[in-house]
This record gives C-alpha cells, structure tokens and sequence, in this order.
C-alpha cells in the first residue's frame, strides 16, 4: 500500500458513516411505509385505524414511493467523494421531484385525511408548517443550483432533508417511549413529534453555520457564480 493510499483510505471509509447513519434513521418510517403498502395491496378489512388510507389510498401510496425514494437516495448526497461525481447531479434529478412529493402528499394528508385518534391539531399545524418549509426549501436548493451558487444549494437541500428525517427522529424518540410507557397521550405524542423536527432544524442549521464559518476561515468553496 502506498503512502498515499494509506493516507486516503481511512477517509472514504469515514465519509461512509453519516449515510449510514442516516439510512437507519430512515429504516423505521419506511419499513412502516412498506407494512402500510402491503396491507393496502391485499384488499384489507375497513377498520377506524386504516379506513382513511382505505378509502383513499393515492396520497399515502404516493407519499410512501417518494418518502422511501427521498430518504434512502438523499443519504447518499452527503458523501464528499459521491459528490464530485455526476452521480450527485443525476440523483438530484430524482431527489427534488421526490422530496415536493413528499412534502405534497404530506400537506394533502394533512388537509384531508380525517385526523387519526393519536394526533392533534399541534400536530397538524406543524405538518403544515414541516411540509411548506420543505417544498420551499428544496425550490430554493434547486434555484440555488441552477446559478451556481453552491453556498446556499446545499445549506438548502440540508434543510429539507432535516425537516424530512423528521420522521426517523420521530420514530428514535417516540418508539421507545411506546414501548416503555405504553400507549402515549396525545399531548405527549404532539410534544415528541414537534420535538423531533426541532432538533433535526437544529442539527442542520448547526452543521450549515460549520460549514461557512470553515469556509470563511480558509475553505475553498466559495459562492462559484
Ligand atoms: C422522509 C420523510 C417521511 C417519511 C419517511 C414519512 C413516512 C410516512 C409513512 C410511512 C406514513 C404512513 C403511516 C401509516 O401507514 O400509518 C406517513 C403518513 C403521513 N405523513 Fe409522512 N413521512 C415523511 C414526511 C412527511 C412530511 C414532511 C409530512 C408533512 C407534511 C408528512 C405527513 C404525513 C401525513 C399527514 C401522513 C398521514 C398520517 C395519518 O393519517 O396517520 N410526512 N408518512
């Protein structure tokens, strides 16, 4: 092994553990979504858990496609070495339409699926709120990079993809606490779900401010006009 190599490895391995991590935050929503799609495939009995589903099963079907599309493929986008390649270009073809469908179906669930039993209107005004900031947020990302401005596109992306992992943070905190306390009050269910996007949009305006204030300090990406 040259010295070169010996120097490079450790980092491409490294580089590897955030999209790993990211994949299983993402594991639990989407094995939910596929329980969801198979029941809905098999012609299930009407019950007050899943009769809204039933009855109208195109937005959740759709919103399960992107959301499971959106957060396995965005994992990948935060590979450095992935993104000096074309395949970051052409993934992103696939993430923004799928990331607005999303936040889309999210917003149409919202407005009129009839509210299940575990939620509250804190709830549902925070899905409205997740969900516009998400549809924003990636127009914004890919406006940024149609001009080139490769500062605000991934400071953009980041923070749709946060407000997305909503649900893989949602499942970390509110999973255990289910299995430890038993069936949640809607209170403390609306306060674990809020919580959950709070701290994703954190982390990422966190990791977006690093990212400058390395830039700032002797980085070498700059606003490439
Ligand atoms: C990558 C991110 C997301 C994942 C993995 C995800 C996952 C899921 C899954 C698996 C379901 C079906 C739940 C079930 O079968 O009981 C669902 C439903 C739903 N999602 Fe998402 N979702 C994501 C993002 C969003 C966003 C951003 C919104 C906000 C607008 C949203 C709003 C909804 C709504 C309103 C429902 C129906 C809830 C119900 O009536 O019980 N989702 N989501």
């Amino acid at each position: 092994m040259t010295t070169s190599q010996a120097m490079t490895r450790p980092t491409s391995r490294r580089e590897w553990l955030v999209p790993a991590g990211l994949l299983l935050l993402a594991a639990v929503p989407a094995l939910a979504g596929s329980v969801r799609l198979t029941e809905l495939a098999s012609d299930p009995v009407v019950t007050e858990a899943n009769a809204r589903f039933v009855t109208q099963p195109l937005p959740v079907v759709v919103h399960i496609i992107c959301v499971t599309t959106y957060s396995m493929l965005g994992a990948f986008q935060f590979v450095p070495s992935l993104r000096r390649r074309r395949w970051h270009r052409l993934a992103g073809r696939v993430l923004a339409p799928a990331g607005l469908g999303v936040a889309l179906t999210g917003l149409w669930m919202t407005a009129f699926y009839d509210l299940p039993a575990h939620d509250n209107m804190i709830v549902n005004g925070a899905r409205y709120v997740v969900g516009t900031a998400m549809a924003v947020s990636i127009v914004l990302g890919v406006r940024a990079a149609l001009r080139r401005d490769f500062v605000n596109h991934p400071a953009w992306m980041m923070r749709a993809y946060a407000l997305a992992m909503g649900a893989g943070t949602q499942a970390v905190l509110l999973g255990p606490a289910t299995v430890i306390a038993g069936p949640l009050s809607t209170t403390v269910y609306a306060t674990g779900m809020v919580a959950a996007w709070v701290i994703n949009v954190a982390f990422a305006e966190w990791l977006i401010r690093r990212r400058r204030t390395g830039r700032s300090t002797g980085g070498t990406a700059r606003r490439r006009a």
